[in-house]
């Protein structure tokens, strides 16, 4: 639908603002401001195509664990708000660990398919990996699949030149 992004995108950088105001106030404590944003992927594209949409009251977990395996370090939950977006504060730095952003439950019934590898985003959590960032960590956008695609994907796909993909009907 045309109409909601168009409302949506000052929303979105407003919002994308506030949070990099609020990762400001975290990055000075020392910790994280992990956001992001979690979409209806009704073609099963895996990518965000003109039919996606976000979806609002989704959750997500940022889980991280020792780079040797080891018990979970961190789980903490988060709910996307009416744009379809999340933010988290992390206080601790998670040197050594590799964290993600993980699907957990979709608000949308039609839309609510786990794909195993494609239902998460890593976060680096960590000051002392020689990247200089500031607090804020922005995880890739992640998608909850529809179970059926819906009718129209092939001639939506065709227009992403994705003819020969295995999942277009
Ligand atoms: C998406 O793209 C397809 C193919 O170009 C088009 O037929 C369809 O109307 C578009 N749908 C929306 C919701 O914009």
């Amino acid at each position: 639908m045309t109409t909601p992004s168009i409302v949506a995108t000052p929303l979105v950088v407003a919002l994308l603002a506030a949070a990099a105001l609020a990762g400001v106030a975290s990055a000075e404590k020392g910790g994280f401001l992990v956001t992001g944003d979690v979409y209806c992927d009704p073609c099963r594209a895996g990518f965000w195509t003109n039919v996606s949409t976000n979806i609002p009251g989704a959750t997500v977990e940022v889980e991280c664990r020792p780079y040797g395996g080891g018990p979970e370090t961190l789980k903490a939950e988060a709910t996307t708000n009416a744009f379809g977006w999340y933010q988290l504060e992390i206080d601790q730095d998670h040197q050594e660990e590799i964290c993600e952003v993980v699907l957990a439950k979709s608000s949308d019934p039609a839309c609510s398919e786990i794909e195993k590898f494609r239902d998460r985003s890593r976060v680096p959590l960590t000051r002392n990996n020689g990247i200089k960032q500031q607090g804020v960590r922005k995880a890739n956008s992640i998608a909850f699949f529809r179970k059926e695609p819906l009718k129209d994907c092939g001639t939506i796909l065709q227009q992403y030149d994705l003819k020969d993909a295995p999942e277009t009907p």
